[in-house]
């Protein structure tokens, strides 16, 4: 039998009373908090923006035969992604962004142009938003991993006066497992992108830019908003 996804304690409606998925960490420092916050409101912003990307571009290319079944599926990943981010938003109190309706529209609007200049620039977009948030993804991981390093850190303080053994919020440990498990997910798109022959797009290096560039900007802009 296969191991089961880290997702799955969100996504398997047994699980929704575990510490890990109904509860949020209290252990953490108020910088730590924004940190996390932060992380999140971005990565549920950017599976908004990804689910309305693959809809723009399966919205032009549904009919095609080849990549038409590709882009849903795709899709269907990030459906999962936006499902388990709403879900962690919840749990972490994190408010969302209000940008909300600027990454529905600009999704749609990104996937659905780059569509319309052709298959090669379809997969192009893909490329470039994948490797953006494939990056940003890493650098959850790592801000996650230093912070159940801390709250260790400070439990093992706590435990000179308390004797008493307490170690990192499950939450965050999970959080961490989701966020490596959809990292590998964004980047098999960004392999499927390559296969199919993104690096033929016209002007690719230009277009890879653009919108490689407008995905990091995005990234700061649901950050503080
Ligand atoms: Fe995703
Ligand atoms: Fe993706």
């Amino acid at each position: 039998m296969s191991r089961a996804l880290p997702s799955a304690a969100y996504t398997d409606p047994g699980r929704t009373q575990e510490p890990s998925t109904s509860r949020t960490s209290q252990d953490i420092t108020k910088l730590q908090k924004d940190t996390l916050h932060a992380a999140l409101r971005v990565d549920q912003a950017g599976e908004v923006a990804a689910n309305y990307i693959y809809m723009g571009q399966l919205a032009v290319l549904g009919r095609d035969r080849i990549v038409g079944p590709l882009i849903q599926e795709m899709w269907d990943q990030e459906k999962k992604h936006l499902n388990v981010m709403n879900k962690l938003q919840l749990q972490h109190r994190v408010r969302p962004t209000i940008l909300w309706q600027v990454a529905k529209v600009a999704g749609f609007g990104l996937g659905a142009i780059t569509a319309l200049m052709g298959k090669e620039a379809a997969m192009a977009c893909t490329e470039a938003v994948e490797t953006v948030i494939g990056e940003h993804y890493d650098e959850c991981v790592d801000s996650l991993r230093r912070l159940c390093r801390n709250i260790d850190r400070m439990t093992c303080s706590q435990l000179k006066e308390l004797n008493e053994m307490k170690s990192s919020h499950p939450s965050i440990s999970l959080l961490k497992d989701v966020i490596r498990e959809f990292r590998d997910d964004e980047l098999e798109h960004l392999d499927t992108a390559v296969e199919y022959h993104s690096q033929r797009a016209p002007a690719h290096a230009l277009l890879s830019t653009v919108v490689g560039g407008g995905c990091k900007m995005a990234i700061e802009l649901c950050k503080r908003f």
